[in-house]
């Protein structure tokens, strides 16, 4: 049996989700040879560390009734830097601006020789080739399925399934937030500030939406997209974007009786990142509804492939960060 010294830095919607699901895939884990001990979690404001292994369920309770996972005033990048473990699980709020703790919390990581698996797009939208090129130098994994399309599998569908094929382009959904408000408005034919609002109670939208609905968040997952896939070097301001904040319900109507739906696609290719409201057929592959994201990938080999998923949501994101893990250490 391996014995893996995991660290969880950040425990929100995301961490929760992971502690969940490694507490409900121990068995599992088990049988594939893996004993993940979890010897550290921080939140914003508290830590608990234990190298024996924190346990999970009782971190979990605490946070539900005390808003805290610990006693011990030491910041996540404190753990990364001080505590011997061999993985970080980052999963910090993302900052698009500057990275946030979470871009320190990686560099100090790949310095420590930590493996890094992440949720946490902010940083890769602003400093993949960095972040990559040290966790390179460092011998270190750094694995980001969940930054893109949450349990959608793509990153590691492209570089592991589809090895060896040129990948021409990607388009698709990459806002859940954004379907989910497109979708409901033509259902309802109500208005987007509503829909918005109702987006936000499923707890899908980013801190401050505007990031969902002016099409930043999906133009850093096409970033993250176009530096790991296309190995190209861009950042979030190379992408032209457009949100959806200006479509009306008598947009979405006058398309709906053309036969068409208003989808909000993403599109990464060697010459092109772009984000904009754009006419689908119903029907379409792409015209899928509700909070799900959709990939359509162009390949040389395997021709078209697309898959469907869900973006984002606590225990989704983290079947992505926990295929990752897996993928680190089976071999
Ligand atoms: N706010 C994002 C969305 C969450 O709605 O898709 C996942 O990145």
């Amino acid at each position: 049996m391996k014995r893996i010294k995991a660290s969880i830095i950040g425990f929100g919607s995301v961490g929760q989700g992971v502690a969940r699901v490694l507490l409900r895939k121990k068995e599992e884990l088990s049988s594939m040879g893996l004993d993940i001990a979890v010897v550290a979690v921080a939140d914003s404001k508290t830590a608990v560390i234990d190298q024996q292994g924190v346990d999970l369920a009782m971190v979990l309770e605490r946070k539900a009734s005390e808003g805290i996972v610990g006693d011990e005033h030491i910041t996540g990048h404190d753990i990364i830097r001080d505590i011997e473990h061999d993985l970080v699980i980052e999963t910090t709020p993302t900052n698009i601006d500057t990275g946030g703790v979470g871009l320190q919390n990686m560099l100090t990581a790949f310095n420590k020789k930590r493996h890094v698996v992440t949720s946490n797009k902010g940083p890769l939208a602003l400093k993949y080739r960095e972040l990559a090129a040290l966790a390179e130098r460092s011998g270190c994994a750094f694995r980001f399925e969940a930054t893109v399309g949450g349990a959608m599998p793509l990153i590691n569908l492209i570089k592991d399934t589809l090895a060896g094929n040129d990948v021409i382009s990607i388009e698709g959904i990459f806002n859940g937030t954004c379907n989910y408000i497109l979708t409901r408005m033509m259902e309802e034919h109500a208005t987007y500030e509503l829909m918005l609002a109702e987006a936000q109670e499923l707890g899908i939208a980013e801190k401050d939406p505007i990031y969902d609905v002016e099409g930043i968040d999906a133009a850093c997952k096409l970033v993250i997209l176009a530096n790991a896939i296309f190995g190209m070097d861009a950042t979030y301001k190379d992408v032209h974007v457009t949100g959806i904040s200006r479509i009306t319900p008598e947009a979405l109507m006058l398309a709906e009786t053309d036969g068409y739906v208003i989808k909000l696609i993403g599109e990464v290719s060697k010459n092109r990142i772009q984000v904009a409201p754009r006419l689908v057929p119903i029907g379409h592959p792409l015209a899928v509804g509700g909070t799900l994201n959709v990939a359509s990938l162009q390949t040389d080999l395997a021709g078209p492939v697309i898959v469907v998923g869900r973006g984002a949501g606590s225990i989704e994101t983290a079947s992505a960060i926990l295929s990752d893990i897996v993928s680190i250490y089976k071999d």
